[in-house]
């Protein structure tokens, strides 16, 4: 088995664990998504189609038991899962906050009784985010008992989010004493999107689902998710809120040692930061409530490094590494170096989307992420070795 140095481990992998796919499976008759239906397939067998995005064609439902074969099929040693979208998202406050618990303790039971890297190591090859019950209407009771319970579930390192909150967006001030506790309890956040944008902006063609997919979702991460897209019961009038609207919030001001992963490497953010920055600059009253260049923030994040392409994964690793030349406005310094920002990527496969065509190929999501990586320009071996699995390990802290 390879050293701890080598191992690869996934980071952005996700699970639709069975008390949340029975959930599912009962919302069979549901008008709105999400929901599993049970369909027969031309030769009479039984198959589960998952719908979890509106106009969207279903997905046949990956069991949790075919997460090990694929890490295997891979040569993955160590997988860090999360729930798949939409979390809890659609349902009512009392019932996210009891089924977050449940998921929590069923994820734990699930790292905790799956196999170790190898006899020689403690290092089990499941480890997991937990869920918040982050619905309108939860209290910040409930939610501080959840990161209290995911902070005691030993074989949970983080938790996963999407974009809205509890309706009102990330930078809603009543998420302060959540981001507080998360931040004192070392959990990372997965920031993740579902609702894509606006989709009017799509325009009328029939492009599938690789707009939403392609731009929708990376651009949600960036900023701001769509006010119609989906059904679910939030306040339609106001625009939810992601990465950049956090930063402008102060919260890394605030909560300086909060870790925050963003998936798909951060969407369109490391390319617009500077004109981020830019505009910041030219509105004083935004400009006085941050203590930093909006660059500097870029330091604070960790990205996964699901780009599919080695030309992005080193341009977003220059922009990461530049961030410490912002830490004052008087000593600006443009110099980057690839191979600082190197140390805060991870790689990622979004296992089980994307998956290929026949059964028995390995899959593109998993080998071109692999390839990319080691083709960065500008990243030496040691760097490739951590952006495969060594940033990881220290991340979530992982000993063997
Ligand atoms: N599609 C989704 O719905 N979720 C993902 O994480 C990736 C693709
Ligand atoms: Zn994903």
């Amino acid at each position: 088995m390879s050293p701890a140095s080598k191992l690869l481990v996934d980071i952005h992998t996700h699970v639709y664990l069975p008390r949340y796919a029975a959930l599912l499976r009962s919302r069979a008759g549901a008008a709105a998504v999400p929901f599993i239906r049970t369909n027969t397939t031309p030769e009479g067998l039984a198959e589960d189609r998952l719908l979890i995005l509106d106009h969207e064609p279903s997905e046949s439902l990956t069991s949790w038991s075919e997460k090990l074969k694929f890490m295997d099929k891979h040569g993955i040693d160590v997988s860090v899962v999360s729930t798949a979208n939409p979390w809890l998202d659609f349902l009512p406050a009392s019932q996210a906050h009891t089924l977050a618990a449940e998921l929590n303790d069923d994820l734990e039971q699930y790292c905790s009784t799956g196999p170790s890297v190898s006899s020689s190591t403690q290092i089990k090859r499941l480890y997991g985010f937990g869920l918040l019950p982050l619905v309108p209407e939860i209290t910040t009771s409930a939610l501080l008992e959840i990161v209290n319970q995911i902070s005691t579930l030993p074989h949970l390192r983080g938790l996963i989010m999407g974009t809205r909150g509890i309706g009102n967006g990330l930078d809603d001030e009543a998420l302060e004493p959540v981001w507080a506790a998360i931040e004192k309890a070392g959990l990372v956040v997965f920031l993740h999107p579902h609702y894509g944008v606006d989709g009017s902006a799509w325009g009328d063609k029939d492009n599938g689902h690789v707009l939403p997919l392609a731009l929708g979702f990376p651009f949600e991460t960036t900023t701001v998710s769509s006010k119609y897209h989906f059904s679910f019961r939030i306040r339609p009038q106001r625009e939810m809120k992601a990465a950049t609207r956090l930063i402008l919030s102060g919260v890394f001001d605030k909560f300086p040692n909060l870790r925050l992963l963003l998936a798909h490497s951060g969407g369109a953010l490391p390319a617009l930061s500077s004109r981020l920055a830019s505009c910041i600059d030219h509105d004083p009253a935004v400009a006085s409530r941050l203590k930093h260049d909006a660059r500097y923030y870029l330091g604070k994040l960790y990205l996964d490094a699901v780009t599919y392409g080695p030309e992005e994964l080193g341009f977003v690793s220059d922009v990461i590494s530049r961030s410490a030349g912002y830490a004052s406005v008087a000593s600006v310094s443009k110099v980057a170096n690839r191979s600082t920002g190197s140390k805060r990527m991870l790689f990622g496969t979004d296992h089980p989307f994307f998956p290929p065509l026949s059964a028995t190929e390995k899959w593109k999501s998993v080998t071109e992420n692999l390839e990319a990586i080691a083709s960065v320009q500008g990243w030496s071996k040691g760097d490739k070795d951590g952006v495969r699995g060594r940033n990881a390990l220290a991340l979530f802290n992982l000993q063997g």
